[in-house]
C-alpha cells in the first residue's frame, strides 16, 4: 500500500508557511475599508517593478485582461494579424480574436516547447500588428533572435509572461528578464502561478510612459478623470486584498523559485538514474536560461496510459495542453487545420506535467519517478 495522494500542486502547504503574514495583510486592508485599487495596489506595482527591473507596471484584474489591455493599447482590430504560438493556454490567442484580429500561428520547438523564433519571422506580413511569444512553463523564448528584425519592421513584442514570473535569460552578456524585453510584458497571478494571488489578478509591464498611462486609463473604462471617458476601455481594476496578498508573496517568491529549481534538478537526476530515456524525455533548460519551473513537463510514450497508471497509484498529473490553439473549434475562422503545426500537434499527445511546487518532498518525487519507471519496465 502506497502513501497518500501526491497532488500536482499544493497551495495549502504553501499557505501554512505564510499564514500569519497573509492574515496581517488582509487585516490591514479590512481596517482601511479601501477595497478597489488604492495604496496597496500602487505599492504592489512599485515593488513588482523593482523586482522585475522594469520601468513601469500597471496592475489589472487577470492575465487575460493584461493581454487584452496591451492589444487595446496598440489599437488592434479587424484586418490586423498577431503572430503567436499554437501551444499555450487559450487566453493567448483568445484575446487576439476577441478584438476582431486574426491569430497567426508559428509552430514550436520540440525541446523547450516555446514558439520557434525562425517560424515567427517566416509568417510576418504587412498586416502583422504584434508578436506574442509565450514563455511557456517558466522558460524564456530566445527573443534576441527576432528583436532586430521586428524593430526594423516596427512590430512590437508583447511577452506573455503568465507562466514566467522571475525567469531570465543571459545573452551575450545582456540579461533579459521576463516581461522587461518587449514593449509589453503581461503577467497572470492566477493562484497556481509562481507568484499567485488568492483569486484573479494580473499586471502589464511597459517600457514607455505613454503606454502605461494609456493602459491605466483603459483599465478604468477609458477614463482619464472620474466620469470623463475619452475612449472605450474595460473594468480591470485590481482588488486591494489581492494586492496586499501579492505583496506578501512577492517577498518570498525568490525562495520558492529556487525550491522549484531544486525540485527540477532532483527530477532530472532521478530520470537520468532510471535509464528510461527511450520512453521519457525530461524538459530542457535552454543555455543561459533561468527556468522557473512553473511546470515540469516531460514527453512520454503512451502518455494517456501512463497518466492513468499514475493516477491509480495516487499521483496527480496534468496535460498542458491537450488541444492546440489552431484547431480549437472557435478558431476556425483563422483558417488552420490539423497537420499545419506538426510539432505542437505531437506535443499535445506526449506532454505530461508532473507534480511540481516549492514544498514537494524528495520522497514524493522518488515515488513519481519510480511509478513512471515501473509503468514502462514493469
Ligand atoms: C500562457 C498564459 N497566458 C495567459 C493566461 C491568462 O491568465 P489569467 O488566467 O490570469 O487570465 C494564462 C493563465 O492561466 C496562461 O497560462
Amino acid at each position: 500500500m502506497e502513501a497518500g495522494l501526491i497532488p500536482s500542486f499544493d497551495l495549502k502547504r504553501n499557505y501554512a508557511r505564510i499564514e500569519g503574514e497573509i492574515m496581517d495583510a488582509v487585516e490591514r486592508v479590512l481596517s482601511s475599508q479601501c477595497f478597489i485599487m488604492g495604496p496597496e495596489v500602487s505599492e504592489f506595482e512599485r515593488e513588482a517593478a523593482l523586482y522585475l527591473e522594469t520601468p513601469r507596471t500597471v496592475a489589472c484584474a487577470s492575465g487575460t485582461d493584461a493581454l487584452s489591455l496591451a492589444l487595446m493599447a496598440l489599437d488592434l482590430g479587424p484586418g490586423d494579424e498577431v503572430v503567436t504560438t499554437p501551444f499555450s493556454f487559450f487566453a493567448t490567442a483568445g484575446c487576439i480574436a476577441r478584438l476582431g484580429a486574426r491569430p497567426v500561428f508559428a509552430d514550436v520547438e520540440p525541446g523547450t516547447y516555446n514558439v520557434s523564433m525562425e517560424r515567427v519571422l517566416d509568417v510576418l506580413t504587412p498586416r502583422t500588428k504584434a508578436v506574442i511569444p509565450v514563455h511557456l512553463f517558466g522558460q524564456l523564448c530566445g527573443l534576441e533572435e527576432i528583436t532586430p528584425e521586428l524593430t526594423r519592421r516596427g512590430i512590437p513584442i508583447i511577452e506573455d509572461c503568465a507562466q514566467s514570473f522571475g525567469a531570465h535569460r543571459m545573452h551575450e552578456g545582456r540579461i533579459m528578464r521576463s516581461g522587461s524585453w518587449g514593449r509589453f510584458g503581461c503577467f497572470s497571478f492566477f493562484p497556481t502561478k509562481n507568484l499567485g494571488a488568492y483569486g484573479d489578478a494580473g499586471m502589464i509591464c511597459c517600457k514607455e510612459l505613454g503606454d502605461s498611462e494609456r493602459i491605466s486609463r483603459l483599465r478604468v473604462h477609458g477614463a482619464a478623470e472620474t466620469y470623463i471617458h475619452g475612449e472605450l476601455g474595460i473594468n480591470s481594476r485590481l482588488d486591494a486584498i489581492q494586492a496586499a496578498i501579492l505583496r506578501v508573496r512577492l517577498r518570498h517568491v525568490e525562495t520558492w523559485i529556487e525550491e522549484r529549481r531544486e525540485a527540477a534538478r532532483r527530477y532530472d537526476l532521478m530520470f537520468a538514474e532510471r535509464g528510461i530515456q527511450d520512453v521519457v524525455t525530461p524538459p530542457v533548460e535552454d543555455a543561459g536560461n533561468r527556468h522557473t519551473y512553473h511546470q515540469y513537463v516531460i514527453r512520454a510514450k503512451d502518455r494517456d496510459a501512463l497518466q492513468s497508471s499514475l493516477s491509480n497509484r495516487g499521483i496527480v498529473t496534468r496535460v498542458y495542453y491537450p488541444m492546440a490553439l489552431h484547431v480549437q473549434p472557435c478558431m476556425k475562422f483563422a483558417g488552420y487545420k490539423m497537420g499545419d503545426m506538426p510539432v505542437t500537434e505531437r506535443l499535445t499527445e506526449e506532454v505530461l506535467a508532473l507534480p511540481m511546487f516549492p514544498e514537494i518532498l524528495p520522497e514524493e518525487q522518488e515515488r513519481v519517478v519510480s511509478a513512471i519507471s515501473d509503468f514502462y519496465r514493469g
